[in-house]
């Protein structure tokens, strides 16, 4: 397993990280436990070290389980991610300091760890990124020594933008082939201020894997389910007609193409992965392969073919 920094911070991580969220059962419907488990035991077992979560994943069963599978398996990172609130009718977003201290302080119970290493304030809005106080916050809990780095995972890049501006030393952020704008539009800032990328949905929610028939049918507790009109859909997986001409040689499937991609990008310090199981995990990290993930010409010209297919902000 390949390692980089995690952007300013002393911290060599894992290029592969292990997401939690499809795990916790929350957004793509039902995992077992058993298999939650395995999924986390096999990540440690191929060598990744980085493991993402956030404290509603599971409404904290997530950090939970990290917390008793990692303990004795040498040294791994966690991210965790907080700032809503499970505990009101509806769920509401706060990143008042006071709520952050109470949500930290269970967060780090449950992962079982005196210092956690990277927090990050979940999707705040534009609006709420005025407000200096959170990442405040958790700058003052950097200098306490409770934990390593802290940053934002951002839902925009104008999220992105003001949370570098602020001195994040991590952005978690959607970066695939089939949008990559966000990370591209703040680009700029991430190189001058060397905070880390953490790229999620680096399939696109499994669209880019390229196995679903038009006629794909979702859960109902699947987030996916409303994610595209039958119309977005079958036009989303002519896109990936786009991807197709990376398949040849070393790129086995769409899914290598998709993932090579991401961590073709050297702003990229870890491609945080979603498996929901381990055969999953296994072919993510099988065909990550090894650098050049993709030559120079192969992503130009998937650039212009995804300008033409209608994907706008294409391959860098
Ligand atoms: N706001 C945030 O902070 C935020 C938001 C989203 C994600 N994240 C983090 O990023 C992680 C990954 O995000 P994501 O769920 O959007 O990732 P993703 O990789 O784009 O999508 C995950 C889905 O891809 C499919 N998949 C995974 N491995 C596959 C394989 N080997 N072959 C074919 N399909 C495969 C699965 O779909 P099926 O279920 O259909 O098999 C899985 O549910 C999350 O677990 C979480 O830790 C954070």
């Amino acid at each position: 397993m390949r390692k980089r920094h995690l952007g300013k911070t002393t911290l060599q991580v894992s290029e592969l990280a292990l997401g939690t969220w499809g795990l916790s059962s929350d957004g793509y419907g039902p995992v077992s436990q058993v298999e939650v488990d395995r999924v986390i035991d096999r990540a440690i077992a191929v060598g990744i070290d980085l493991f993402d979560t956030a404290d509603v994943y599971g409404r904290g069963d997530m950090e939970r389980r990290l917390g008793k599978r990692l303990q004795g398996a040498g040294t791994t990172f966690v991210v965790t991610k907080i700032g809503t609130d499970l505990d009101g009718l509806p769920p509401t977003k706060r990143f008042d300091p006071a709520y952050l201290r109470t949500a930290f302080e269970r967060s780090q119970e449950r992962l079982a760890r005196d210092v956690v290493d990277v927090v990050l304030l979940h999707n705040p809005t534009v609006a709420a990124m005025r407000d200096k106080e959170p990442l405040a916050f958790l700058k003052e809990l950097k200098q306490a020594g409770k934990i390593r780095a802290f940053g934002v995972s951002a839902g925009s890049a104008d999220v992105a933008r003001s949370a570098l501006r602020d001195e994040a030393d991590v952005i978690e952020i959607a970066y695939n082939a089939f949008h990559p704008g966000d990370l591209h539009e703040v680009a700029g800032d991430v190189s001058e201020s060397g905070a880390a990328v953490l790229a999620r949905s680096v399939l696109a929610h499994g669209l880019l894997a390229g196995q679903w028939s038009a006629d794909r049918e979702f859960y109902a507790d699947d987030h996916r389910v409303n994610r595209w009109t039958r119309e977005e859909f079958r036009t989303r997986l002519r896109q990936l007609d786009a991807l197709r001409p990376l398949v040849t040689g070393a790129v086995v499937s769409l899914r290598s193409a998709a993932l090579r991609f991401v961590l073709s990008n050297n702003l990229v310090s870890s491609a945080v992965l979603g498996p929901r199981s381990v055969a999953q995990l296994d072919q993510l990290v099988r065909e990550a392969g090894m650098p050049p993930y993709l030559r120079g010409t192969a992503l130009m010209e998937l650039a212009e073919r995804l300008k033409q297919a209608g994907i706008e902000g294409g391959a860098a």
